[in-house]
């Protein structure tokens, strides 16, 4: 291959890759995300969040004031989350973080591991913090793991509650909870699709033909 040849290759490249972002496996095209980002229908705004994280803090300011929890953000998708109840968490408290993620929806029960808290749990009160409950697997797995790590007493905080069916070893309910909304795939306030919309200040509807987004 010639040198100008390869110069224009290289080129050609590059500018596809402004128009495209790798996924761990998906290729999305970023003007389709861009296009979602503006016209998704939104379910909850951002007052509607607002009085979603103050009922939270006001449930748990209550519940744990007295308690020293160590309040574990479970990653990715709690991030949003987290940092909204910090700022409305007045108690001492401390924090940690856990990743785990479902290996797929369709692939059964089980957690892939990618980080573990580094502080031991052995005899602390344990907040999982996680941005939504839909079949409870993640959140009865993760209350299991910290049970068998000697938490004391394990609570969990959610920002959504699915109103769906859980799995047959799904958690049931959340200990806290801020919006219950209806069974649709959403995004925003920190739950994501392939990777994107996280940063959404509102909960919005995934729009159903969800592969427009893919290349
Ligand atoms: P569960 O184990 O079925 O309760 O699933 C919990 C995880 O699935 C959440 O932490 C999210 O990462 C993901 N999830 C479930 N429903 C949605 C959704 O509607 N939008 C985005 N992510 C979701
Ligand atoms: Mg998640």
């Amino acid at each position: 291959m010639s040198k100008w040849s390869f110069c224009i290759i290289m080129l050609a490249l590059l500018s596809i890759g402004d128009l495209k972002a790798t996924t761990t496996n998906k290729e999305v095209n970023i003007n389709k995300v861009d296009e979602i980002l503006k016209t998704a229908d939104c379910l909850v705004g951002q007052e509607g969040l607002e009085i979603a994280f103050n009922k939270m803090a006001l449930e748990m300011n209550q519940e744990l004031k007295d308690k020293n929890p160590l309040l574990i953000c479970v990653l990715k998708g709690a991030i949003y989350t987290f940092g909204q109840l910090m700022t409305r968490l007045d108690f001492p408290l401390e924090v940690d973080y856990i990743h785990a993620t479902r290996y797929s929806k369709n692939q059964g029960q089980k957690l892939k591991w990618i980080a573990r808290p580094q502080k031991s749990l052995e005899g602390r009160v344990v907040v999982l913090v996680d941005d939504i409950i839909d079949e409870g697997i993640t959140l009865s797995n993760l209350i299991e793991f910290c049970k068998n790590e000697g938490a004391l007493e394990v609570y969990s905080a959610v920002l959504v509650d699915k109103n769906r069916t859980r799995a047959e070893t799904g958690l049931l309910n959340a200990d806290f909870v801020g919006l219950k909304i209806p069974n649709k795939f959403i995004i925003g306030a920190g739950l994501d699709f392939e990777g994107y919309f996280r940063n959404m200040p509102g909960i919005y509807v995934m729009p159903s033909d969800a592969s427009i987004l893919c290349i």
